[in-house]
């Protein structure tokens, strides 16, 4: 069975517990679990916010700014954990290593943030070189990337493939304060450019999208690796 991370944006997950989407989600991974071994790092999504946003507000200093965001990742970790059921590891993995050996258990593993100074997406980067994962998938709120951000700049254009250079080169000019927002963290995108394992980027807000990329092959985003090729159906 190949292994698969999945970093799912906060975003896209909860947005905020008000109108979270974990019910969608659920049946999808149980299925695409079926067919790999899955590891899933959850996001903050807008409770983060909203919490980074009080304690910035505070005057507290960013380093504490990302605890309070990481306790959140982890708390809706343990909500898809309990969600999940049966198909999950029953616990939030709090290291690499953890992630590791609850692997060995053949059921989902779940993750959240583990260490300031960095998002999730960097979290799954490094858990994809620590489980040999034969792909590494982004998804978030848009379909791969694009030469600007597309919700600000309507000429933006997306790729279809590109090299792990070229995404350190894009990603390299943004900022990682507390609860930042881009594509991909600087520290995720090094840690692709030295693994050689292929990133997708993709759109994660349809739960569809993800089990028609990893059961099928389908979908639309951008693919990050030297060869450019379609790592899927895996
Ligand atoms: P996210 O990974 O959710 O960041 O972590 P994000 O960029 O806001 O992503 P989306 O919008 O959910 O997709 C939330 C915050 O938690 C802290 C950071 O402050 C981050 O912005 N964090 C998370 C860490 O400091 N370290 C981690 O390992 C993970």
């Amino acid at each position: 069975m190949k292994t698969v991370v999945i970093s799912l944006g906060g975003s896209i997950l909860i947005p905020g517990l008000e109108n979270h989407r974990i019910r969608d989600y659920v049946p999808v991974l149980k299925k695409i679990a079926k067919k790999c071994q899955l590891y899933v790092v959850v996001g903050g999504g807008g409770e983060a916010r909203r919490y980074i946003e009080v304690s910035r507000k505070m005057g507290i200093d960013e380093g504490t700014s990302d605890e309070i965001g990481i306790l959140i990742t982890r708390l809706n970790a343990t909500l898809l954990i309990a969600s999940l059921g049966n198909d999950a590891y029953p616990k939030v993995a709090e290291t690499h290593n953890e992630a590791k050996k609850f692997g060995e258990s053949g059921k989902i593993v779940i993750m959240g943030g583990i260490t300031p100074g960095q998002t999730t997406d960097a979290v799954a980067a490094v858990l994809s070189e620590r489980v040999n994962a034969a792909v590494f998938i982004n998804a978030t709120s848009v379909d791969g990337i694009y030469t600007a951000d597309p919700k600000k700049d309507p000429k933006a254009t997306r790729f279809d493939t590109m090299t792990p250079r070229k995404l350190l080169t894009i990603v390299g000019g943004t900022g990682l304060g507390a609860g930042s927002n881009n594509v991909l963290d600087i520290v995720a995108a090094r840690v692709v450019e030295r693994s050689n394992i292929p990133l997708i980027v993709l759109d994660g807000s349809k739960p569809a999208n993800l089990s028609d990329a990893i059961l099928k092959g389908m979908f639309r985003g951008t693919i990050v690796s030297k060869s450019g090729k379609n790592p899927f159906p895996v």
